[in-house]
């Protein structure tokens, strides 16, 4: 396992959580219409999971000697005020995040830390139920 190449995968993973933490916070204050009501606490949730999970990776970073990074991904975050739109870029959100998680736990493997593996084996089920739930969402 490259250890160097471990650090820029969590701090890639970090910089999404960031941005994640800013773009569902900004769609749950400027949702409009009925879905309001369910959808404006739904993005509040997702926006304070994403601070927990950029938490842990930023725990990962530093246990690993490396340095997080304190800057969000520059993915640009378009603004918007209905919801399919939303839930059209929210989807897009937790795509990219499975991913990202996904080629870590392969980066960690089998010889590498199993409670870090763990941890982000957990953030990586976490944004698979996301995706799944955004989907049924928008079916
Ligand atoms: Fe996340
Ligand atoms: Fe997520």
């Amino acid at each position: 396992m490259e250890v160097k190449q471990l650090i820029d995968r969590l701090n890639d993973a970090l910089g999404w959580e960031l941005r994640a933490v800013n773009m569902y916070a900004h769609y749950s204050a400027n949702i409009r219409g009925i879905h309001r009501l369910q959808l404006s606490p739904m993005f509040t949730t997702e926006s304070t999971e994403s601070l927990t999970h950029a938490d842990i990776v930023r725990r990962a970073i530093v246990k690993l000697g490396g340095i997080p990074v304190t800057e969000r991904n520059p993915h640009e975050i378009t603004h918007c005020e209905n919801y399919d739109e939303m839930l059209q870029y929210s989807l897009e959100t937790e795509t990219k995040a499975a991913e990202v998680y996904g080629e870590i736990m392969k980066l960690i493997g089998d010889g590498g830390d199993q409670e870090m593996y763990d941890a982000i084996e957990q953030i990586y089920l976490a944004e698979l139920r996301s995706l799944e739930s955004l989907r049924l969402l928008m079916s």
